[in-house]
């Protein structure tokens, strides 16, 4: 009896394995789904800024805004369980520094970007074997709009009270300088399979 159980078993987890390794990574069943994540963080990110914005100003907007990035990043994180956060080449929060897989990503929307061919949907998802653990990993480009100038545009056109607690808060600051519909950075998503 207890033999025919292992027997049983051993099936049930040979064709289990089995079904596993057939199964085709399909990433369009998975692209919505990411792109979803990733609309409701920069839509939850930019009404806390808007909200901010108007209470208080470019002033508070800069203190509420550091922390709700990071808070958004945790809340996801905890109830999505996945990895969610904004990356640039010219990061103002060294957090915000693109790894090996998101810099190259990087470069690609760059060079669809100098030909004129990078929307704002564009997204790019993939499957990775990162240190023996399967992930996808999804990429959406962040433009620049009108708004963002006031912390991220030429120096003169950065809020003075602005600029001088970014100044104080990120001594590394390489996020200023941009112009409307440049490519600000991408917002990149990563959960283990
Ligand atoms: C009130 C000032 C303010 C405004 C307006 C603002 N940002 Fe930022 N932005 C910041 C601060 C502060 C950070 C650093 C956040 C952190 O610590 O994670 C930041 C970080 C970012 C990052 C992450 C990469 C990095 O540089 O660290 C992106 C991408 C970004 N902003 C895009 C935008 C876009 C797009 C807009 C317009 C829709 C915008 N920001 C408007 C202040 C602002």
């Amino acid at each position: 009896m207890k033999f025919k159980k292992i027997i049983l078993m051993s099936l049930v987890l040979a064709l289990l394995f089995a079904c596993s390794d057939n199964k085709e990574f399909n990433k369009e069943d998975y692209r919505a789904e990411f792109d979803g994540y990733a609309k409701e963080f920069m839509t939850e990110l930019k009404s806390v800024l808007q909200k901010n914005m108007k209470e208080g100003g470019p002033v508070k907007a800069v203190t509420v805004c550091s922390d709700t990035a990071q808070m958004l990043t945790q809340n996801f994180a905890e109830v999505e369980n996945i990895e969610i956060k904004r990356v640039s080449f010219k990061n103002r929060n060294p957090n915000n520094i693109p790894d090996e897989f998101e810099g190259d990503v990087l470069y690609e929307f760059e060079r669809l970007a100098a030909n004129g061919n990078l929307k704002k949907d564009t997204t790019v998802i993939k499957k990775v074997r990162e240190d023996g653990i399967d992930k996808i990993k999804f990429m959406k480009p962040i433009m620049v709009e009108a708004p963002c100038l006031l912390c991220h545009g030429q120096q003169t056109e950065i809020m003075p009270q602005a600029a001088e607690i970014i100044k104080n808060n990120y001594p590394y600051d390489k996020a200023t300088g941009y112009k409307v519909g440049d490519l600000r950075g991408a917002i990149s998503i990563t959960k283990i399979m």
